[in-house]
Parts: structure tokens; sequence; C-alpha cells
């Protein structure tokens, strides 16, 4: 039997996510890699890589699970799985500064993208990553999701929505601990990295606190490859340093 297996990373033309990516395809142990995006093609940097499979979904649950589908038709074994989703602001949406900022569709959206979706991928994808080999999930959170770390405030909805997440996540890997054994999920904060979401907050970031993309994938990679298979959440930063619930 091989030792190769397979990567998932859906949410895969974010920054991280591409990231992710390129740096699963580089991998030795990876012999394919499932991107799964909302974009129809992937980034030219990603274009006619060998072992990179594309695949375009919506991220609604009956998407989800035709992906699920085309992938478990490619007979994987999937080692690895990275889950990259995440929305701070947007056209419609920027984070609450007060109280009197917060809206109830931006709540839902944000929540959606945060933890809806990540969880359903954790339903969807579970009897396919159930098998014989370890297999590393690292779902992408964030510190401001710590409620113990909180001294700040505002930016509700992204931190109630990564809270949330993190909740959702441990109530998941006990279940997976029962039923996928093989099974390590992690909860992962990159630091702030220069991408798309973290674009408008930059200002105020140190030069050598603001990582690259390809950085924070490198270090998530070998913390996945050192996590040891435990049933337990496991919430660290990119230094591989645990984070307060
Ligand atoms: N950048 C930072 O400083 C920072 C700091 C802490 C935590 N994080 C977390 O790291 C993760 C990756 O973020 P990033 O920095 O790479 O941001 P990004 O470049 O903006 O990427 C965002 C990702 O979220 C997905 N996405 C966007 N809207 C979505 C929606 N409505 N539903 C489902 N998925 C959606 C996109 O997937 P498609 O491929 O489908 O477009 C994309 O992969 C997020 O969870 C973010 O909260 C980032």
């Amino acid at each position: 039997m091989s030792d190769r297996g397979d990567a998932l990373v859906a949410g895969a033309s974010g920054g991280i996510g591409a990231a992710l990516v390129a740096g699963f395809l580089a991998d030795p142990r990876i012999e394919r890699v499932f991107a799964v995006s909302r974009s129809q093609a992937p980034p030219v940097a990603l274009a006619s890589r060998p072992g990179l499979v594309w695949i375009c979904c919506d991220y609604n649950e009956a998407s989800m699970q035709q992906v699920r589908d085309q992938i478990q038709a490619l007979h994987p074994t999937l080692l690895r799985v990275a889950l990259c989703h995440g929305v701070l602001h947007g056209d419609q949406l920027a984070p609450e500064k007060r109280l009197e900022d917060i809206d109830a569709v931006s709540l839902q959206t944000v929540f959606t993208a945060n933890a809806i979706v990540p969880v359903l991928w954790l339903k969807v994808l579970r009897k396919l990553l159930s098998h014989a080999r370890h297999c590393k999930v690292a779902v992408l959170s964030a510190r401001v999701g710590s409620i113990g770390d909180n001294h700040l405030g505002g930016w509700y909805a992204y931190r109630a929505s990564k809270a949330a997440l993190n909740m959702l996540l441990k109530t998941a890997a006990i279940e997976y601990s029962r039923r996928s054994a093989n099974v390590k999920l992690l909860s992962f904060h990159p630091g702030t990295t220069d991408t798309p979401l973290s674009k408008p907050f930059q200002s105020s970031v140190a030069a050598d606190k603001l990582f690259t993309p390809d950085f924070v994938a490198s270090q998530l990679i070998a913390l996945m490859t050192a996590a040891d298979i435990d049933g337990q959440l496991t919430f660290i930063d990119w230094n591989g340093q645990s984070i307060d619930w």
C-alpha cells in the first residue's frame, strides 16, 4: 500500500486556502489535492498543476453532498482536510464597533460562512474521512473567537461566529472520537495574514506581525503533521501555542 494520500481544501481561492493548496501540492506525501471553491477555476498560479482537482461549490448542503460524492467516486484516502471559510467584511458588511451597529442579516451572513459551512463539511464528509489511516482536519478559526481572550470588545458577529465555530468543533471532536477515531480536529488561528480578509485592518499591524499566506500555510501543514490522534479538539495559533477558550 502506498504511504501517500490525498488532501481536501475548502475555500480554496482565498488567501490562506490557495496557499494551503500549493503547500499540499508540494508535499511528497500528498498525491491529489481536491480544492473546493465558489470560483469556477483555480487562481492562475495553481492552474494546470499536476494533482490538482478543482471543484466548484456554492456551499449549500446539497452541493456539498455532491462534492463529497464526486470525490468519493475518485476513491481517495483523505489524510489532510483544511476548511478555510471566513467572512469579516464585505459590500454590505463591516465589523461592528458598538451595539447600534448590530444587524440581524449581517450576523446570519457571518455565522453561515464562519461556523455553519465548516460544521456542515464535518457532517457531510465524516464517512469519507473514516478509514484505516490518520486524518488531520484543520478549521480556520481566530483568536478573537476566544471568550477568555476578549479584552477589547467590538466585532460582535465575527467574534461570536468563531466562538460558535469552536463549540461546534469541540462537540464534533467528541463525536468523531467515538465514530471516526482516526480523525484529529484542529481549530487554527493563523495570525494576521496578508489576505483580502485582513486588508482594511492592516495599518496598525507591525510589518513583522503581518504574515504571508505561504508562511501560514507551511506552519499549519507542519502542525497538522505533528498533531496526535487523541480524540480532542486543539485550539492553536500559527506558532503551535494553545489558545484559551
Ligand atoms: N487573514 C487574517 O488575518 C486572518 C486572521 C485570523 C483568522 N483568519 C481566518 O482564516 C480563514 C481564511 O481567511 P483568509 O485570510 O484566507 O481570507 P480570504 O482570502 O478572504 O478568504 C476567505 C475564504 O472564505 C471563503 N468564503 C468567503 N465567503 C464565503 C461564504 N459566504 N461562504 C463560505 N465561504 C466563504 C472563500 O472561499 P472560496 O474559495 O469559495 O471563494 C475564501 O476561501 C478564515 O476563516 C479567517 O477568518 C484570517
